[in-house]
């Protein structure tokens, strides 16, 4: 209510929001499906908005912050990444164009984005560099070999995922990954009470996760210097622990 006196240009397109968001949870049967109608709604208008840039310079700027990390915190051409939740490849299209050819994988759980994202691919030139982007229903990676992957990245992808899904990813990512190769993944951190709004934005202790992964042999780092950035989630990496 505070919130509400304090913003009241927010009211209407909350409630438009509210009740599209009521109409598509009704018609769906899990969270994925009705994320997925979302994404089809939200692309429809506009890609770049869809994956949360209001506008061109913040989508190109957004790319730019998450592929500068990544590459400062371990990541070189030769290494074969996988992008969960790739969007329409804001940092994808940086990606595909410093990785060897082939060994960029988008996975995304909506057809339309990840044709938006075929069309980032044509816009920027990337063809020759054969990325692979795949629509999945779930985060079992079935249709991926075993130690495959040097780098798994998931940007804003579990700020909107239920507890579920990010254990359904956790359960299985390590048989995916090399041995000394890495998950990073952003969320949306409370040090309060865990909560959602509208099952699109979802909000975690640090604690909980770092325990959930500890449940799948997975060892756990906050990523303070991603802290210093201009961005409103936080980071953690995941490596396999070693079994002494
Ligand atoms: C906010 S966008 C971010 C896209 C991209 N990571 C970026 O930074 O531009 C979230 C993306 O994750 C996808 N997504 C959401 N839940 C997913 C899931 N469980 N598995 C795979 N992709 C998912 C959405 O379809 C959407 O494309």
């Amino acid at each position: 209510m505070t919130y509400a006196i304090k913003n009241p240009h927010k009211i209407v397109p909350h409630l438009r929001r509210l009740a599209r968001d009521t109409w598509f949870r009704l018609r769906t049967r899990d969270h994925v499906s009705y994320y997925r109608a979302v994404m089809r709604s939200d692309t429809a208008r506009d890609p770049e908005g869809a994956v949360g840039s209001h506008n061109h310079r913040r989508w190109l700027a957004l790319g730019r912050m998450q592929f500068d990390y990544l590459v400062e915190h371990g990541l070189k051409p030769e290494c074969r990444m996988l992008e969960i939740g790739c969007g329409n490849l804001r940092a994808g299209h940086l990606f595909i164009g410093y990785l060897h050819t082939g060994n960029y994988y988008g996975i995304d759980i909506s057809p339309d984005i990840l044709m938006a994202a075929q069309e980032t691919v044509v816009q920027h030139g990337l063809r020759d560099k054969l990325p692979h982007l795949t629509p999945v229903r779930d985060l079992r990676f079935e249709f991926l070999p075993d130690e495959h992957f040097d780098v798994v990245h998931a940007h804003s992808v579990f700020s909107h995922s239920p507890l579920h899904v990010i254990e359904e990813c956790f359960a299985h990512v390590g048989r995916i990954l090399r041995p000394g190769g890495w998950f990073d993944f952003t969320f949306d951190r409370t040090e309060g009470k865990e909560h959602q709004v509208l099952r699109e934005d979802f909000y975690y202790r640090t604690e909980t996760l770092l325990a959930l992964a500890g449940r799948y042999g997975l060892t756990a780092t906050f990523m303070d210097d991603w802290e210093r950035l201009p961005h409103k989630q936080s980071k953690i990496r995941l490596t396999r622990s070693v079994l002494t």
